[in-house]
């Protein structure tokens, strides 16, 4: 299978390269990737597409969003988040799907914050659950037998370092057992499924 992993130089996503490099043609695409694409721009989207040609799958391990005190949030918060790691992804599956082979897939990220709060978190929070809610209504529409789901991890044992502090009790995933709900995901024949670990 020839895999698209947009996201494919962080953390999660170079656990995901790694478990699908084997038996697959992988390409990696992400801002400062030699394949280079800002999932925020729309053209920029368009450009990669052309660039790889036709895949098998479209894996998503990318975007961002901000941290901001609840005090202190804004629409600016929440559109900075939304224009990368929401409607980026939701971009990428629209005009990936001439690009993808018929019965080929889509895999994006959401998060645990999506179904349990954290201080800090109304953003990420938000992106999360509506991510998951678009996942399972494009799941019943796309066309020839294309498949969608959603991988929703707890935060990450190897990033604890960075976000551990944000999620005080919460048990973490090691990133491995991430990556295999992306294989799963690609491999597989399910759709419209969110992947919860931890
Ligand atoms: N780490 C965790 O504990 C955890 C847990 C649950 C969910 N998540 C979610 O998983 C995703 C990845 O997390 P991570 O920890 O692996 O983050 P990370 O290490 O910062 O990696 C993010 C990846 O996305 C790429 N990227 C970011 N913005 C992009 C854009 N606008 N266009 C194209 N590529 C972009 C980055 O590459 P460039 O900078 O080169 O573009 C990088 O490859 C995030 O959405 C995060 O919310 C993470």
């Amino acid at each position: 299978m020839k895999v698209l992993v947009v996201g494919g130089t962080g953390r999660i996503g170079t656990a995901v390269v790694d478990a699908l490099t084997p038996g697959n043609e992988v390409v990696v695409a992400s801002r400062s990737s030699t394949v280079g694409v800002d999932i925020g721009d729309a053209q920029s989207i368009t450009a990669l597409f052309e660039r790889t040609g036709t895949v098998d799958a479209v894996v998503s391990t990318a975007g961002a969003t901000p941290f901001p005190v609840f005090a202190d949030t804004t629409t600016d918060h929440f559109r900075e988040g939304f224009d990368s790691k929401l409607l980026g992804q939701i971009d990428l599956v629209l005009r990936g799907i001439p690009h993808v082979r018929d019965g080929g897939s889509f895999t994006l990220i959401s998060g645990v914050l999506g179904r349990e709060p954290v201080a800090s978190g109304v953003v990420a929070s938000t992106i999360n659950g509506a991510l998951e809610s678009f996942v399972t209504a494009a799941a019943t529409e796309l066309p020839r037998g294309l498949r969608i789901n959603a991988v929703s991890p707890s935060v990450v044992t190897e990033s604890l370092d960075v976000y551990g502090d944000y999620f005080p009790g919460f048990t973490p995933v090691p990133v491995a057992d991430v990556a295999r709900a992306f294989v799963k995901s690609v491999h597989g024949i399910q759709t419209g499924q969110v992947y919860e670990l931890g």
